[in-house]
């Protein structure tokens, strides 16, 4: 995700918000910008790559002279990484600069409204809307709090704001909703900043700005107000943490820090795609008749990626009846596939830089068949490549086992697959709202599972010393199956398998010892009593089964030694839950065994190489 800076007081405003954004670096980001109030006017520097780059651009901040400024690493959403593109963003007289964390849903609507009035863009962002909107309310009331508090009531979506007003040089402004934001209390001058480690080196006594509140900060003061422009009271809080735990949020890893994001990222990838109670993909650019067309679908991705492909498969069949092949990347682009006319071919990747992924895309395009790119890194090879691009906005992912972006990619399926069967007829109107219903409730179920990860926890110190682990689970179940075993095996290092679990008689189940743990999914309740049935043959021969089901089975009681439940939703996107407790139990027995769960033995975060 981006990140913004603020700083107002004594000293040379540039290099101190360059040295906060080179602290938020960690949080990933493809390019970066200033501006700063010369006592004239505000000048903006701004550049895509590394922070290097402006660093040099702008000789250590010499070349923005002033004690006022804002700053920002952008992580691209909207509008590939460009100079352009980059923030802050300026109204046209230049007298407004805007930096901002997070994602503008109504902002198309927006930008459409504000051209009407004649303002003109030169971004494809979603942020630039917000400059134009302030220009819009402060030449109505000449008052920056005033306008601020009106952009506050027409905007939806995620937002840390960091504002400059030329007419009010001796101020920076912030605001925040959703997005995380902080001010900090220094003694040589007061900041804002996206993330704590970007004060550290100034202050330690730091204000955490809940949604819908402004701040507004001068050398000596700062002011706290509502969304109606209210004054209100804060307590600030003296920061303990180190800058490495500063850098987690707290957590003690990056990977556990991703997990508890999971909530907001499915947010950012489903909210802005639900208008008015329908699926609106509009990056998409696909027409009807094109969804009419498709004949067939391919999903083609690696390791996790290709786990909620394979999820998806039963969607998309189940949905729009649209048969789904799902191949991992590696298999794809050497087995000479048949792809024909009416093909599309689906590419899932958080990097977007995946060797085999990326040569999967190449392959099908060579053929002439439509390919459709799920992705996180905007501006990536593949979301370059691929003729549609459909964003998870799950922001940067450090840890190399994916969670958060794992989680979005599910969404980003679900949506498509909704989005083709009601284009295609085989759902009812009624059908597409109760799982809108359905998606929209998952940001709250994860959340509650995550806080009540104690269970999971205490089980998983109990198989630090596992040996083998083994997963199995029918359709979906099979699907979450493969995820939980990936999680367990690539940061703790033991080994896991994963099975349908109708196949276990076929071979594995000689494997099955006195005390193997059986990890049982069982969410599909048209398949309960098929996998209660796997669960009593592993059980009758030593295993024991820890069970991750629904609220409502209560026949599992009587089949596994140990029940987590997950929170009721539709069977097609149980995935979406499951998937938390045994995320919790790979970590929490990697953590356990003293592994470095950020950065697994022999694994990267992109496999950019065959
Ligand atoms: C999963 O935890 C791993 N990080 C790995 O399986 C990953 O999902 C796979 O390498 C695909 O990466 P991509 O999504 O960036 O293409």
């Amino acid at each position: 995700m981006c990140g913004i800076v603020g700083y107002i007081g004594k000293k040379q405003a540039a290099p101190v918000l360059l040295d906060g954004l080179e602290k938020l670096e960690y949080r990933g980001y493809d390019s970066a910008g200033m501006a700063v109030y010369d006592g004239k006017q505000i000048n903006i520097k701004k550049a895509t790559g590394r922070l290097k780059v402006l660093n040099e651009l702008t000789h250590g901040g010499e070349l923005l002279p002033g004690t006022v400024g804002i700053g920002h690493t952008r992580w691209a959403t909207h509008g590939e990484p460009s100079d352009v593109n980059a923030h802050p963003h300026f109204n046209a007289d230049r007298t407004i600069a805007v930096v901002h964390n997070g994602i503008i849903e109504n902002y198309l609507k927006l930008k459409n409204t504000l051209i009407e009035r004649g303002y003109k863009f030169l971004s494809e962002t979603d942020t630039e809307v917000v400059a134009h909107l302030l220009d819009y309310y402060y030449k109505k009331c000449k008052n920056p709090l005033e306008a601020i508090t009106k952009v506050m009531h027409r905007v939806e979506g995620s937002y840390a704001l960091g504002i400059l007003f030329s007419d009010e040089p001796d101020v920076v402004y912030s605001v925040r909703k959703d997005s995380p934001l902080i001010v900090g209390k220094g003694k040589d001058g007061n900041l804002i900043a996206s993330d704590v480690p970007a004060v550290l080196k100034y202050t330690r006594e730091v204000y955490f700005i809940e949604n819908e509140e402004i701040a507004r900060l001068s050398e000596d003061t700062i002011e706290f107000f509502n969304v109606d422009g209210e004054t209100i009271e804060k307590e600030p809080k003296m920061i303990e943490w180190d800058i490495n735990a500063a850098e987690k949020g707290g957590y003690e890893h990056f990977m556990l820090k991703e997990m508890y994001e999971q909530p907001k990222t499915v947010r950012d990838t489903l909210n802005p795609r639900i208008k008015d109670g329908r699926i609106v993909i509009d990056e998409l650019g696909m027409t009807d008749e094109e969804i009419r067309a498709i004949k067939k679908i391919h999903i083609v991705a690696c390791g996790s990626a290709y786990h909620t492909g394979v999820t998806n498969k039963y969607i998309f069949e189940g949905m729009a009846r649209i048969p789904v092949e799902v191949d991992v990347a590696s298999e794809f682009r050497y087995r000479n596939p048949i792809l024909e006319e009416g093909t599309l071919v689906i590419i899932i990747s958080q990097s977007g830089e995946t060797a085999d992924t990326l040569a999967a895309l190449r392959l099908a395009k060579e053929r002439g068949i439509m390919t459709l790119g799920i992705v996180n890194v905007v501006g990536s090879s593949i979301a370059r490549e691929a003729d549609k691009v459909m964003y998870t906005w799950a922001g940067p992912e450090i840890a190399v086992a994916t969670t958060k972006a794992y989680s979005a990619q599910l969404i980003a399926q679900y949506l498509l697959a909704i989005k083709f069967a009601e284009v295609r007829g085989t759902i009812s109107a009624e059908q597409v709202a109760g799982y809108i219903t359905d998606l929209k409730k998952l940001p709250d179920q994860i959340e509650m599972l995550l806080n009540n990860k104690e269970k999971i926890q205490r089980f998983a110190n109990r198989y630090i010393a596992a040996k083998d682990v083994f997963f199995i689970g029918r359709g979906i179940d099979y699907a979450i199956s493969l995820e939980g075993s990936l999680k367990l095996k690539e940061i703790s290092y033991i080994h896991s398998e994963a099975y349908a679990a109708g196949e276990l008689k076929h071979g594995t189940i000689s494997l099955i010892e006195d005390g193997t743990l059986v990890a049982s999914v069982v969410t599909q309740p048209d398949l309960y009593k098929k996998t209660i049935s796997n669960i009593v043959e592993v059980r009758t021969r030593g295993a024991f089964v820890l069970a991750i089901t629904n609220e409502e089975n209560t026949e599992i009681e009587k089949a596994a030694d140990y029940v987590i439940y997950i929170p009721q939703t539709n069977p097609y996107f149980t995935n979406s839950l499951a998937i938390i407790p045994l995320q919790l139990f790979g970590y929490y027995v990697a953590v356990g065994k003293g592994c470095d769960v950020d950065k697994p033995r022999n694994l990267a975060k992109s496999v950019t190489v065959e």
